[in-house]
């Protein structure tokens, strides 16, 4: 049976009909038009789905949206500042670490959440993070280059 839930997702508080199954990845794309957040496996393996949840990176596609209600979402949209890209978007963009982009809004994520918690990593706790994630295309050489150099 369909609910009305309220989620807060990048500052803002929504109000969105959901049915219990739905994933906070269908009701981000398709029912918010954030379409930043991609849709790679949606079986928890490509990491692309990845947003913030009261500070945690998650997989978007694993998580029902119900069990989102009362937590702070953050997407790929919510972490510019009006037209400034973040530190991690400018690093990504300035060490090569993005080619046809798919991975990244995801990789982005995960790598925010792990700079917020620990502004400075070892490439072990980097490689760590980054496990759950995939980029066919730079591998993750540049994309652990890109996070270092954030890193102060
Ligand atoms: S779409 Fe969520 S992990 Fe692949
Ligand atoms: S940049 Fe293409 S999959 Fe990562």
């Amino acid at each position: 049976m369909k609910q009305i839930i309220s989620l807060n997702v990048n500052g803002d508080s929504f109000e969105v009909t959901v049915s219990p199954w739905d994933t906070l990845l269908d009701v981000l794309r398709d029912g918010l038009r954030l379409t930043g957040t991609k849709k790679g496996c949606g079986i928890g393996t490509c990491g692309v789905c990845t947003v913030i949840a009261d500070g945690k990176a998650i997989l978007s596609c694993l998580t029902l949206a119900i069990e989102c209600v009362g937590k702070t979402i953050t997407t790929i949209e919510g972490i510019s500042n009006n037209e400034a890209l973040h530190p991690v978007q400018k690093s990504f963009i300035e060490n090569g670490a993005i080619q046809c982009g798919f991975c990244t809004p995801g990789i982005v994520m995960t790598a925010k959440a792990l700079l917020d918690e620990n502004p400075k990593p070892s490439d072990d706790e980097i490689k760590e993070a980054l496990a759950g994630t995939f980029c066919r295309c730079t591998g993750h050489v540049k994309i652990m280059e890109a996070i270092k150099k954030v890193s102060p």
